[in-house]
């Protein structure tokens, strides 16, 4: 096998979450972490791809080799994505708010006795996969990640036509699952094949198994 088999490919990762801000001191967001997207990041480094990997907050180190660019909400995100491309792959783990608050304060939202608490009017955020799915520079490989909590693999099924990726890796976000921020993750991977279920594994490992899947699917195009 090469030892670097992604040599001269471009991989575009995001990861994270969003922080949609309600005003300077609070913001919208969820307990995405970024460690399964960038370990993903960093096993692509190692497979020799450049890797820019597009984050949203989190509390970890860049991945050894790797481009991050950081960004807070879902707009910024995107328009990093954008000027990112071209890319061979791209690989959406992020956890974006789907909503953000039509009109962020940008004075500090004041609690006062007397008056009822605030409404926050929300908007729809862009869906990121989506647009590079149906981008003019689409990646040749575009691969979302589908965050459920009922019947999962029919949900990301659906989630895969709607949004227009290649490969759909579905996880079970339900409460009791450490899905969301922890070390391990099980996960079914979708294509136009159908739907490959994969054991509970830590999410390098995950991650290792992922990119040798992409490996192949690359190595297999060869000359198309
Ligand atoms: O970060 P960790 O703590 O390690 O947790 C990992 C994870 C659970 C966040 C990750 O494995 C995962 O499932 N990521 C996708 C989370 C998500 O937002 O799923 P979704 O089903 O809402 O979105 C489907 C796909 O569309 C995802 O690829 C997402 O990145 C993308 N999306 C969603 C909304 C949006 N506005 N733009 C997008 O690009």
């Amino acid at each position: 096998l090469p030892k670097q088999p992604l040599k001269g490919r471009h991989v575009l990762v995001t990861a994270g979450p969003t922080r949609e801000p309600i005003d300077p001191v609070r913001a919208i967001t969820n307990h995405s972490s970024g460690r399964q997207g960038y370990a993903i990041a960093e096993v692509l480094a190692e497979a020799g791809a450049r890797v820019t990997l597009v984050s949203g907050p989190t509390a970890l180190p860049a991945p050894p080799g790797c481009t991050r660019i950081d960004v807070e909400t879902a707009r910024e995100m995107l328009a990093a994505c954008e000027s990112a491309l071209p890319a061979d792959a791209a690989i959406c783990v992020a956890a974006v708010a789907d909503w953000r608050v039509r009109e962020a304060s940008a004075t500090k939202l004041k609690k006062r006795p007397d008056a009822s608490p605030p409404t926050l009017t929300l908007e729809a955020n862009p869906d990121i996969l989506a647009t590079l799915a149906a981008h003019i520079e689409r990646p040749s490989l575009v691969i979302g990640f589908a965050a459920e909590t009922g019947d999962v693999v029919r949900e990301a099924t659906a989630k895969r036509a709607r949004k227009g990726c290649d490969w759909i890796v579905a996880n079970d976000v339900s409460p009791g699952t450490t899905t969301f921020g922890g070390a391990r993750n099980q996960v079914d991977v979708i294509d136009e094949n159908g739907c490959e279920v994969w054991p509970e594994l830590d999410k390098h490992a995950v991650a290792r198994r992922l990119v040798a899947r992409m490996v192949e699917w690359f190595a297999s195009r060869k000359g198309q």
